[in-house]
């Protein structure tokens, strides 16, 4: 049972190792689906699991289907029920991400910022990571392998600090949690990018990296370049149909000098003023860093980026850009992500196909 008592907004009152701690940074937290005056109770039906988190998953789950048999789903399961009983939280311990969820709401706390206005019954989508989140799983109903997202019969609490945004009617459910999660992208790109810049996206057919391709498009206007980096064929031919992109190009960042070779003759050997990393691997710091020009920005929006290898890269062939950590959260990023789809007929549809 959960510990009665004074509250944290920001959750420290449920953090178990260490006590007292945020509950993001802690190893557990309890999940006890019971909540204090200004929580919020909600009734989970679907994770979106953040990208770099659900390979890694998904990576391990096919090493051990091939050591002891099984399917990939099933073995993901339960690799995720284990994370969650074991943390209080789906807080994935390799690459120490989360996702987001989207439930109905099922009880607010008398005391909860919005217990005025918010009714139970409302269905949510979090905005607020998974890996602080805390969340009680019965069941993992399942698995959608193209999607990342898992369906499940579960409860998770918001605290009072938590935001998370009423999912309109007119959108798809489970398309619109999928633009949510990655909604800190396109809204850091239409900060970042300037009329007449040239922008490198890499991982450029992936969900964030498409609703960039189109922010970037937007805000560099007829006079800038946008240059589309995509791993697979398949993911270089979602990029194409947009038609967003100067030039589409396939590389993998992982092989920083083949990546840059491959940009610098799309680009003609000219730098970018602005890279955003957008790709659900390790290893792509010195491609995003290699292609930016001195005194250029490159936004590391990946979870699965390296603070160390990037500061120690840079620092290692004297590069002086200016690197930023994609925090999830910006004022507005979940108007300005969903924005992408009704600007863009082409993007919602390439979505709908994907995730309706
Ligand atoms: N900062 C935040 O708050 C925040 C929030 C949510 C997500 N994220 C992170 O943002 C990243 C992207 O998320 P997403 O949902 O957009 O992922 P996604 O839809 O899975 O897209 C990732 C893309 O990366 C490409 N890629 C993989 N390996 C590559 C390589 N070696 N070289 C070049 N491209 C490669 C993939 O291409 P192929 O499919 O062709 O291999 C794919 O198109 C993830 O790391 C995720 O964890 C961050």
């Amino acid at each position: 049972m959960r510990k009665t008592g004074k509250t944290c907004l920001y959750g420290s009152h449920r953090s178990l190792e260490p006590e007292g701690s945020l509950p993001q940074p802690a190893w557990r937290i309890d999940n006890t689906p019971v909540i204090g005056d200004d929580e919020l109770l909600i009734r989970v039906d679907t994770l979106n699991v953040d990208a770099a988190s659900f390979t890694q998953l998904e990576q391990a789950a096919e090493a051990e289907v091939a050591r002891s048999g099984g399917t990939i789903p099933e073995r993901m399961a339960e690799a995720i029920l284990d994370i969650v009983a074991r943390r209080g939280k789906l807080h994935n311990p390799v690459t120490g991400s989360g996702g987001m969820l989207l439930g109905t709401v099922e009880e607010v706390g008398k005391a909860h910022p919005a217990a005025a206005s918010l009714r139970p019954g409302t269905r949510i989508a979090t905005l607020v990571s998974l890996s602080l989140t805390p969340l009680k799983l019965e069941r993992i109903k399942g698995i959608n392998l193209d999607r990342d997202q898992v369906e499940v019969e579960g409860r998770a609490v918001l605290f009072a600090s938590g935001i998370y945004a009423a999912i309109a009617p007119d959108l798809p459910e489970t398309l619109a949690l999928a633009v949510l999660d990655v909604a800190g992208a396109p809204a850091q790109t239409a900060h970042l990018v300037r009329p007449g810049d040239r922008v490198l996206i890499i991982g450029a057919g992936g969900k964030s990296g498409l609703l960039c391709l189109h922010e970037a498009r937007k805000r560099a206007g007829v006079t800038g370049k946008v240059y589309a980096m995509a791993h697979s064929p398949a993911s270089a031919e979602r990029a194409a149909s947009l038609g967003l992109a100067d030039a589409v190009f396939t590389a993998d960042a992982g092989r920083p000098l083949e990546a840059l070779a491959a940009f610098q003759q799309a680009a003609g050997g000219q730098a970018a003023d602005v890279t955003i990393n957008c790709v659900n691997v390790a290893g792509t710091e010195m491609t995003s860093i290699m292609g930016t020009r001195d005194g250029g920005t490159v936004y590391f929006f990946s979870m699965a980026t390296s603070f160390t290898a990037a500061a120690l890269g840079a620092e290692g062939i004297g590069r002086d850009v200016q690197m930023i950590i994609g925090n999830g959260y910006t004022r507005g990023h979940d108007r300005t992500a969903l924005a992408c789809l009704q600007e863009n007929a082409r993007l919602r549809a390439i979505f709908e196909a994907w995730f309706v």
